[in-house]
């Protein structure tokens, strides 16, 4: 099953996707994280990237597409999740022509609604493992020993450079001129599912299992 998980940021895409990979062995292609690594590498392309996402703004679609190309090289395992991709329509007809080439379609892409209000704090609040790539919140998923993450016990938790609330702006801007309207286009497609969001982690996750298991 190869599903794409769409919302604004802080929507809790990449929260729902680490969950599908532990339960249900699914793959995570997620382009943001794809980038972070980029920019780490210090490449000459890693470094315009990392000016371009600090502002909040998009990264072209050919660099996206080149990293999103690559990867589905590899085993699918269960099926792909794609978390933050695609964010154009010139990226979601990309996609559709790379699965079509591999004997592959798409089953779901499930939108996660929740308000912009919910996202700042939900942005603001947030932290991850630098090792593991755990996602926490100061509010709604501390650590349980403060410092430390529960899954690898790494003391090497970070903030993201664009969780800031003027880059936040510029994302929530960006989200809606070039990403929502990938809504109305898998709509007509036949493969929307829309989901409440805002509810708590695990009612959030039933959610996505209930239309997962509607596939197939
Ligand atoms: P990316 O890394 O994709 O960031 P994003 O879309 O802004 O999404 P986030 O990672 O911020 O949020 P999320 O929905 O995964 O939420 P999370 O689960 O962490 O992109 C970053 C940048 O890279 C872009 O701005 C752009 O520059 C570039 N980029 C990436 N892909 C691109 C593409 N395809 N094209 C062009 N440019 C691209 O949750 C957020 C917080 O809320 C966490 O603290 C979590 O613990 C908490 N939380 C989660 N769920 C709940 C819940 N149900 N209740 C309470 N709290 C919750
Ligand atoms: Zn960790």
């Amino acid at each position: 099953t190869n599903i794409i998980l769409l919302g604004p940021p802080g929507a809790g895409k990449g929260t729902q996707a680490r969950r599908l990979v532990e339960e249900r062995g699914m793959v995570q292609l997620s382009t943001g994280d794809m980038l972070r690594e980029a920019k780490d590498s210090g490449t000459e392309m890693g470094n315009k990237v990392a000016e371009v996402m600090a502002k909040g703004q998009l990264v072209t679609d050919e660099i996206v597409i080149g990293l999103i190309e690559e990867k589905l090289a590899a085993d699918g395992g269960a099926g792909f999740i794609f978390d933050g991709f695609p964010r154009t329509l010139g990226q979601a007809d990309a996609l559709g022509r790379l699965l079509a080439r591999m004997g592959q379609k798409l089953d779901a892409v499930i939108e996660m609604q929740v308000d912009d209000e919910a996202l700042v704090s939900r942005i603001t609040g947030r932290y991850t493992c630098g090792d593991c790539g755990e996602v926490y919140h100061d509010e709604t998923k501390p650590t349980k020993e403060s410092g430390k993450c529960d899954v690898c016990g790494s003391s090497n938790l970070k903030r993201r450079a664009d969780d800031n609330a003027d880059s936040l702006r510029t994302r929530l801007m960006e989200y809606y001129k070039k990403t929502s309207p990938l809504i109305g286009y898998y709509y007509h497609a036949g493969e929307l599912f829309q989901i409440d969001g805002l509810a708590e982690m695990n009612a959030v996750g039933d959610a996505i299992s209930r239309v997962l298991d509607q596939q197939n």
